[in-house]
């Protein structure tokens, strides 16, 4: 079967800095499917030849070193441009006898990929609709929206409703990109196709987890976007809940779309939804303290570059073991890692003093950077004594496999042209993500919210959420990576 994969927004940064890259990537690799197409729509004005030349500067500059000037030379005539707007209807009856045109009789699957800004996903939907182009006569129709997938839960439903009007739930695939993660899928596999976690991956054995997810970078000209968003939406609606969602699923029957996310959707629909009073005491919210001089920031902007948020499961594994979720701007490294913190040994026998006792088992996901995974443990110091000190069995992908860690979008455009989905989120698990942001996101807005604390860059958010944790006996795992 032919690809056609036609990119909405194609002069905009998404395409030049992951989209052609990934594209480029599966080619070198040979991946891509043999005669796939790439067709960029936009209003700027470029012949091919001045889209190629454009992008091939961008390519060379975000792959890197992989990059090979006679490898594009193969490539790049597979990729054309066809100018519109993305509003005007004539441009998508052009856009539709230009496909026509280049895939001649052969059946085609197109993947129509919105990188196009939020506001106008609506647009390019229905147009997509009117000028019959979401019609499965001549081989599948696939359509890729980008996050974010509505802003709350009520514009999440509409965007939903709108899509659905032209497409069905099995022609959508709503992007995340934490689930091109190679990482985020090995939780799958450390959890699944492992038989020593499972028994140990409850309430009965695990006090809590962590998941963060810290930045070092600033907010700096993404200000006007980011003062609409805030990091609840840009980081926890999606991303983390998607990492609590792998962490925290029951084993699918099966890796399909479906199966998968029928356990995510579960694991969702199991998080208590936080009253009123508990975003006071089961939140933290704060801001760097030079975000408010960021351009395009206003000077009393009050929105969060932090935030660290307690959740609660309800089933019968996680009963009584809170998730905590934290990220933020400005940190002090970039670090992703989820650490799974398990109750201290029921009785300690040996006189080591209170600290060791405390320090219980834990495993270390490192998601990026240095991916890995490291479990801690108490060993005896030789020669000491009964004096023993937290050591640690780890594993890096960097030692264990050659070559470099593929880029999600990799992944993500080659299972859409396969047509599998379980990477990408279904209208369902996308709202339900929106129910438990929401109540959080609106106490955050009310004038009596939880405070918004000031917090120096290069550190780990605002003071208050260190106390906050060590009024619940518990401690943030704050190492910069754990693994180098
Ligand atoms: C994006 C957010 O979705 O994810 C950004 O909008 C954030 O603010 C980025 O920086 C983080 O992605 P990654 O892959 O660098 O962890």
């Amino acid at each position: 079967m032919a690809h056609t994969i036609i990119i909405f927004g194609a002069s905009g940064d998404l395409t030049s800095r992951k989209l052609v890259p990934a594209l480029y990537e599966l080619f070198r690799k040979k991946r891509l499917p043999e005669g796939a197409r790439v067709v960029g729509f936009s209003r700027t004005k470029f012949s091919h030849d001045a889209w190629r030349e454009k992008l091939a500067e961008s390519t060379a500059r975000f792959v890197g070193e992989d990059f090979d000037a006679d490898t594009w030379r193969h490539f790049a005539p597979s990729i054309l441009y066809q100018s519109g707007n993305a509003e005007a209807a004539e441009d998508y009856a052009a856009l539709r006898d230009f496909l026509d045109e280049i895939e001649g009789d052969q059946e085609t699957t197109r993947v129509y990929h919105l990188a196009v800004a939020p506001p106008l996903y609506e647009t390019v939907i229905a147009r997509l609709g009117e000028a019959g182009l979401a019609k499965e006569d001549r081989g599948p129709r696939r359509v890729v929206i980008e996050k974010p997938f509505g802003t709350d839960l009520d514009s999440a439903r509409e965007l939903n409703r709108h899509v659905h009007e032209v497409f069905d739930e099995r022609q959508i695939y709503r992007i995340d990109h934490y689930l091109g993660k190679e990482t985020v899928q090995n939780v799958l596999v450390l959890r699944f196709a492992n038989s020593i976690f499972e028994p140990i991956w409850n309430r009965n054995y695990i006090d809590h987890v962590q998941i963060t997810a810290a930045e070092d970078l600033l907010v700096g000209h993404r200000a006007a976007y980011y003062e609409s968003a805030g990091v609840l939406r840009d980081m926890f609606q999606n991303h983390l809940l998607q990492l609590m969602t792998f962490t925290a699923m029951e084993a699918p029957a099966r890796f399909d779309a479906d199966a998968v996310r029928d356990e995510k959707v579960k694991v969702l629909r199991s998080v208590r939804v936080m009253e009123p009073g508990e975003v006071h005491t089961d939140t933290i919210r704060g801001q760097y303290c030079k975000y408010r001089d960021e351009p395009g920031a206003p000077e009393d902007s009050e929105t969060a570059t932090f935030g660290a948020i307690k959740l609660h499961i309800e089933n019968w594994r996680w009963q009584g073991v809170p998730f905590l979720l934290r990220s933020g701007k400005a940190m002090s490294c970039r670090t992703t890692q989820i650490v799974i913190q398990f109750r201290p040994a029921p009785h300690m026998m040996f006189d080591a003093g209170p600290r060791s006792a405390f320090e219980a088992n834990r495993l270390v996901i490192q998601l990026q950077p240095a991916e890995g995974i490291q479990l801690q443990f108490q060993t005896k110091v030789p020669d000491a004594g009964m004096k023993f000190r937290m050591t640690d069995l780890h594993f890096t992908f960097r030692e264990e496999f050659a070559g470099r860690m593929p880029e999600a979008y990799q992944r993500l455009l080659l299972d859409v042209m396969h047509g599998d989905a379980s990477l990408f989120s279904r209208a369902d698990e996308v709202e339900l993500a929106w129910s438990i942001i929401d109540p959080i996101q609106r106490g955050w807005e009310r004038p009596d919210g939880p405070p918004l604390e000031l917090y120096e860059a290069g550190g780990w958010g605002p003071p208050n959420a260190v106390e906050w944790m060590c009024r619940q006996n518990r401690e943030w795992f704050d190492s910069c990576p754990v693994l180098k």
